[in-house]
């Protein structure tokens, strides 16, 4: 299989970074196509922990190239950062390689996504802070600075101008800071010859390996239901981390790709604001986060939690054209007598299955729930399907049919050996 995409199927954290770097063992190159360092990936290798930001996680594997697709937002002071700190732990990073056609996250963007935020008061969106929704807006406003522009002081120069003059003002009218865009050139061109044997076509690259039967995995940063076409508008993040973004992300075709896998945890969490039907707002809720470690990667903010919504993941099958699903997380439902599932919505008392029209609909649903009888062993040995108890198997059974989709992986514990496989993907 030489073109999988792995995405989030919920609102992030679900895994994406464990499921990569396992798939990664099989692969050639691993892409990220989407978002930047508002990513928390964690991978666990003989117990040890890694957080990946920018990084793809498939530097961790051996053999793989990890490429930082077109579609990525970087910002260059972060990325060597993380590159050194992988580098002190052994990690070989000669390998990695960035699109030239990538934005990069100037440091007035990260000023202006505080401004935004505390501009929207208690409409906050409860962003990481790390200035993506700014670089971004300034791509789409084509005042956007890429990666390629380190090399053409010049011009760089004139870019800065451009798109700080409006934030300068923007700064002074709050009360801030204002920049001065010839420092922050000379921030930015200080970073040229690092990066410079680094850069990359990133669609020639990707396409030639396809072309040699090379597997390339892409990984999505994000998740569908922060995807800011397709997610709970505004409370998203300002890329498209679907399976869409993977191709304009990374510069390939849809007929090239063969898999697309959708990681879900089996329950549910979201960081930040915005609505959540089956949130558990109580003492439920609390346990399960403390249970299941549901804290931020990258800000440490506290996760939301709740029960597995199956419109959500049957969404994301459908917005992503799922062909499997990667279970996350089972482990951490040990220990119910019963766990509530949701299957559909109720919208001023009217029944749906689908996700509404509109977000006002959305932030009204109320979950139904279908009770399913829990299991009590301690599942995180179970290598084979077969050797959890039938209660779970029946769980897993029935979420395959409530996503309409098959699961083709079963996390039962954070390490890289802590997964029930029940079908080869690569
Ligand atoms: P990502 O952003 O989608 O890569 O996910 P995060 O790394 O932000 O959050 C997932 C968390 O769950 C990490 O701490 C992982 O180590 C952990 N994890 C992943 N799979 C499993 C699993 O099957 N069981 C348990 N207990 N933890 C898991
Ligand atoms: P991974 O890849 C969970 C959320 C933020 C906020 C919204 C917008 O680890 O799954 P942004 O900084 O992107 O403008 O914030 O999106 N968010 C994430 N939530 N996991 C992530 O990444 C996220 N990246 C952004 O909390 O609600
Ligand atoms: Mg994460």
């Amino acid at each position: 299989m030489p073109a999988v995409i792995v995405l989030g199927a919920q609102w992030g954290d679900e895994g994406k970074g464990k499921a990569t770097d396992q798939l990664g063992q099989n692969t050639d190159y691993v892409v990220k196509f989407n978002g930047g360092n508002n990513a928390g990936h964690t991978v666990v290798i003989d117990g040890e922990k890694y957080a990946l930001h920018l990084l793809p996680a498939g530097i961790l594997s051996e053999g793989v190239t990890p490429i930082i697709g077109n579609g990525v937002v970087v910002d260059i002071e972060v990325m060597f950062q993380e590159i050194d700190e992988m580098a002190s732990r052994g990690v070989d990073c000669s390998r990695l390689k960035v699109s030239s056609n990538a934005h990069i996250i100037p440091s007035y963007n990260r000023l202006m996504d505080q401004a935004n935020e505390r501009a929207r008061g208690k409409n906050q969106i409860g962003t990481t802070g790390r200035g993506i929704g700014p670089t971004y807006a300034d791509k789409m406003n084509r005042i956007g600075i890429r990666i390629q522009d380190l090399f053409d002081p010049e011009g760089l120069a004139e870019k800065v101008e451009a798109a700080l003059a409006p934030k300068n003002e923007i700064f002074a009218a709050v009360g801030m800071e204002t920049l001065n865009p010839e420092v922050v050139t000379e921030e930015l061109l200080a970073y040229a010859d690092r990066i410079r044997p680094m850069m990359c076509d990133v669609s020639l690259e990707v396409n030639e390996a396809l072309d040699r039967g090379d597997t390339v995995l892409f990984e999505g940063g994000q998740a569908t239901m922060l995807d800011i076409d397709h997610g709970t508008y505004p409370f998203v993040t300002s890329s498209n981390p679907t399976a869409g973004g993977a191709l304009t992300g990374a510069g390939v075709g849809p007929t090239r790709i063969d898999r697309v896998i959708g990681v879900a945890k089996a329950y549910t969490t979201r960081v930040g604001e915005g609505p959540f039907p089956t949130e558990l707002d109580d003492k439920v809720g609390e346990a399960l986060r403390v249970k299941g470690g549901e804290f931020g990667v990258t800000t440490g903010r506290a996760r939301r939690t709740g029960w597995f919504d199956a419109v959500v993941v049957r969404y994301a099958t459908r917005i992503n054209g799922l062909t499997d699903i990667c279970l996350t997380k089972l482990d951490v439902l040990s220990g119910y007598p019963s766990i509530p599932v949701c299957v559909a919505y109720e919208i001023d008392g009217v029944r749906t299955e689908e996700m509404p029209l509109d977000q006002a609909g959305f932030a009204k649903a109320v979950p139904v729930y279908e009770e399913l009888p829990g299991w009590d062993e301690d599942i995180s040995g179970c290598r084979t399907f077969e050797e959890l108890p039938v209660n779970a198997q029946a769980y897993i059974a029935r979420l395959e049919e409530l996503s309409k989709c098959r699961i083709q992986s079963i996390g039962v514990g954070p390490g890289r050996e802590a997964t029930i496989v029940r079908y080869p993907l690569i």
